[in-house]
Formats: C-alpha cells, structure tokens, sequence
C-alpha cells in the first residue's frame, strides 16, 4: 500500500503549525491508529486524548479534514486517496498541546442545570405511574456520549468567544429536554433558556446534528421543542390565563435555578455565590 500523509496540528497556547508525517499505509486503520504509530515512531510527544477506541467515551474529538469527527471511528481508507489527512485540535476549545483541548466550559455549563426534581408518587408503595411513549422520549439524549462535537461546530461560541459566558450549547440543550420532557419532573426551566442559557442565540442550522456520532436529532428533537416551550411560556397569552386559572404543577424558573449543581456545590473556581435568581423571572 502507498504511504500516507497526515498533516496534524503541533503546538500549544502560545501557537503553533501543521507538521506532516509520513507513514506507511496500514489496512483498516483508523485515523488515530495511524496517531499512535506516529508516537511510537516519530513523534514521541504528540499529545492526543483517547480512551475506548470505540467510539463511546467522547475522548478523541479532533477536526479531521475541517470537519468534527472521532479520530477512532474514521478510517483511513475512507478518506479522500492520495491527499494528506489534516488532523487539527477542535477550534472552539482552549489549546492545552497538539491535539488536546480544554473543554471544561462546558462542564461549567452542565453544572448550570437544575437537576430532575421528581413529584411526588403517584401510590402509597412509592412508585410511579407513567406513559411508555413519555419514558422512551428522553432515551434518545441519554445516548450522548460527551465528544462535544456538536459545541465546537456550532457558530454561536465557534465563532464569538464572548457568548460563551451566556451560551448553553447544544449538548446543553438536549440535556434540558431530556429533564424538561421527563414524565416525573417538577422544575421549570424555560425562563433559564431564554434568559441565562442563550437558547434564542441557535438559528436552526443544524451543524450539530449533522456532526453527533450518535445520531442525535438535536435540533429537530431538542432545539425546536425546547424553543416552542419557552415561546409558550413567555408569549402566549391563553398559556398564561390557563397557568393562572389552572393549579400550578411546576416549579418556578427561580427556583429550578437554584437547584443547578453549580449554586448547591459550589466550587472555588466559582469565585463569590451569584444570586440565584437574578435575571430569571418567577413564572406564573
Ligand atoms: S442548530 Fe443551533 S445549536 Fe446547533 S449548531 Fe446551529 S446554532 Fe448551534
Ligand atoms: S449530542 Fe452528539 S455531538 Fe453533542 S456531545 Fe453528545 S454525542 Fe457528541
Ligand atoms: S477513543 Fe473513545 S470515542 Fe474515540
């Protein structure tokens, strides 16, 4: 088999550029495979992140080609032949070295959201009686596996560093609808997207989806009903009279706010305690 070219980006913080190596071409290998000869052979320090090489732990995100994908799950032999295969760090993501980026904010982000808060159950024994087709509905985003792909294409933070201090992201996003669509939760989350999450930020492009290895409909499944619901809630008038007339079920915005992991255990690099419910309006 002829060599192959790999064109991977080396360099830390303060910058860096492509380096080609040049290795003999092995059958049925896999992108990162090839990384791992590079670092027996070569290139001893190339710093890359992996874990499962089976495209279930998230770990080995890169761009291969311009486009997001897990460097243990493309092959090499379904690459364009004959050209180099270009291997860069995610771009939305802090540089740590070489391939490897710092993608705590988003777990600052996860830390954000209020977390399940069950009703009560529905018999003395303590369970719960609920529709099959409620609980298969939040199967689907429970199959995330964290590669956060979709946050480093999406152009809201790809593109404008500055959003990320108000800009929940993607996988966010389809973390909220899995609680909000949760047949046993009791929190209210809409005014929390709309004000503080950036929910109103994400116009429907559909990057995100098209990237998710684990072929999440998150825009069609998440985005635009999460969206639909925080519209009924703030703008639609009959939702309002019938909140008003009806015995309210769910609980505030406020304080579904002040349950987020980030306000119950805070951390030191969270700096002073925010008051929990600036900026988020009581729903009614
Ligand atoms: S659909 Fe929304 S969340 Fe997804 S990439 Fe586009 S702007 Fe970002
Ligand atoms: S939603 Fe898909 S692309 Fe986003 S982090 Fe989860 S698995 Fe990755
Ligand atoms: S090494 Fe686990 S997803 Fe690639």
């Amino acid at each position: 088999m002829a060599d192959v070219t790999m064109t991977v980006w080396r360099g830390d913080p303060s910058g860096g550029a492509f380096t080609d190596y040049v290795m003999p071409a092995v059958e049925g290998e896999v992108v990162l495979d090839v990384l791992h000869r590079i670092q027996a052979g070569p290139a001893p320090d190339l710093a890359c992140r992996w874990n499962c090489k089976a495209g279930k732990c998230g770990s080995c995100s890169a761009e291969i080609n311009g486009r997001p994908a897990l460097m243990c799950m493309t092959r090499v032999d379904e690459l364009p032949v004959g050209e180099p295969i270009v291997v860069a760090p995610m771009r939305t993501f802090p540089i740590i070295r070489d391939l490897v980026t710092d993608v705590s904010f988003n777990y600052t982000m996860a830390r954000q959201v209020p977390p399940l808060a069950p009703r009560a159950p529905d018999a003395p024994d303590g369970t719960y009686r609920m529709m099959q087709i409620d609980v298969e509905r939040g199967q689907e985003f429970r199959k995330c596996i964290e590669c956060f792909m979709c946050q480093d294409v999406c152009h809201v933070i790809r593109d404008h560093e500055e959003n990320k201090t108000q800009y929940a992201g993607p996988r966010m996003f389809i973390r909220f609808m899995e609680l909000e669509s949760h047949p046993l939760d009791t929190n209210d989350r809409r005014e929390l997207l709309r004000q503080k999450m950036g929910l109103g930020m994400c116009n429907i492009t559909k990057c995100c989806t098209e990237v998710c290895p684990e072929h999440i409909k998150i825009t069609d499944n998440a985005i635009i009903p999460l969206k639909e619901r925080v519209v009924d809630s703030a703008y639609d008038p009959v939702a309002w009279l019938g909140r008003k007339i009806l015995r309210r079920t769910k609980r505030s915005a406020a304080e579904a706010d002040a349950d987020a992991p980030a306000k119950t255990h805070p951390t030191s690099a969270d700096g002073p305690t925010p008051t929990p419910t600036a900026g988020i309006a009581a729903s009614s």
